[in-house]
């Protein structure tokens, strides 16, 4: 039976480390409440303006290509998750494109926040199991540096992001119960304003933002953390198991955990409910704050560099966040 499976993964962060004492400097918190609350330390931004996602994506690709053994001309299809463009429009992917000096492939962007990892991924497994592409480059990369307001208004929200990218290079295998089992996807709009940036939006007339909503600070992402903690600490666990069942496994043949890094306490309230021993679960979050869609690859290929991600090992990924999307994933390295 011909799967998906994830032939190479690599990630990059840009170099500038920001503390949480560096950012109790500019807005009234503590690396205390911060620890506490997200088990965030520091996290990484770009070194300065004009680098977007796009950018952050091209080392982190080159990387999952040198782990996968495979060459650059080889790729023949690209998929790029992000919440923060390079640009309105086009999408980020075909800046992606350019920049890794391909031409004609098709590029993809998806916008599904935290669990863009997930949903790229169902989307190039369809593809490969149809056999319609062969090696596809699934990149989730974020720069939210430039979009936090740093301000005492913000800090909810600025202490929990950083930048960052990962990626993986997808193609198709015969191998037995290698490659990806089962994934699941699902969103709730219900929750949609519960996470989010209002503008610059479709809906404002004229120019998309005003002077006023500037002022208003409604260019700032919007978060009701207590309603985002409540929904994740239910629906992570919930299509966790589901898809676990889905692929004919069960909690104890998970060999690693990745979760998507939003917060440590979710994603220990999560271990917890699923019964997975912290040591076998993934933590990224600690050193690199919530990089959004680039979570998930990121912490894959730092497990893959430490060893603890090795081939046979089978992975259970989960994510939830913005929209409200969520969902799980089952693959076999
Ligand atoms: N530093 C210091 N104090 C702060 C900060 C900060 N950075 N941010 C808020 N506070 C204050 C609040 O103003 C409030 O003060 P008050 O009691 O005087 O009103 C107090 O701390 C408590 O605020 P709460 O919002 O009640 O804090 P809570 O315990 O809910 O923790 C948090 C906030 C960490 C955001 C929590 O709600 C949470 O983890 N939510 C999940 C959301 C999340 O992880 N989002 C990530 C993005 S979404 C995703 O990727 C899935």
């Amino acid at each position: 039976m011909l799967r998906t499976a994830i032939l190479g993964v690599g990630h990059y962060a840009p170099s500038k480390v920001v503390t949480n004492h560096d950012l109790a400097k500019i807005l009234s918190t503590s690396d205390e409440w911060i620890v506490q609350r997200t088990g965030i330390r520091e996290r990484r931004y770009i070194e300065h303006d004009g680098i977007g996602s796009s950018d952050l994506a091209v080392p982190a690709v080159h990387a999952a290509l040198d782990r996968a053994g495979v060459a650059l001309s080889e790729v023949d299809a690209l998929i790029f998750a992000t919440l923060s463009p390079d640009a309105f429009f086009p999408g980020t992917g075909c800046f992606l494109q350019t920049k890794l000096g391909l031409r004609g492939i098709p590029a993809l962007d998806i916008r599904n926040q935290c669990s863009g990892f997930l949903y790229g991924l169902s989307i190039a497994d369809a593809w490969i199991r149809a056999g319609m592409y062969k090696r596809i480059v699934l990149v989730g990369a974020e720069v939210h540096s430039t979009g936090l307001d740093f301000t005492d208004e913000g800090r909810d929200v600025t202490v929990l992001f950083g930048d960052g990218a990962g990626a993986v290079v997808l193609g198709p295998t015969d191998e037995p119960d290698r490659g990806v089992q089962a994934i699941a996807l699902h969103a709730d709009g219900s929750g949609a304003t519960d996470l989010w940036i209002e503008a610059p939006s479709s809906r404002c007339s004229p120019s998309r933002i005003t002077h006023a909503m500037l002022d208003e600070r409604r260019q700032y992402t919007r978060m009701n953390g207590k309603q985002v903690f409540r929904w994740a600490t239910e629906k992570m666990p919930e299509s966790a198991l589901a898809t676990l069942h889905a692929a004919g496994k069960t909690v104890a043949d998970v060999d690693l955990f990745i979760p998507h890094q939003a917060n440590l306490r979710i994603n220990e309230f999560v271990a917890r409910k699923l019964e997975i021993p912290p040591e076998k679960v993934v933590t990224t979050i600690d050193r690199y704050g919530n990089t959004t869609a680039a979570s998930i690859p990121l912490s894959l290929s730092e497990a893959v560099g430490d060893g603890r991600a090795k081939p046979g090992s089978l992975v259970l990924f989960s994510a939830f966040g913005s929209g409200y999307t969520w969902g799980a994933a089952v693959v076999r390295l």
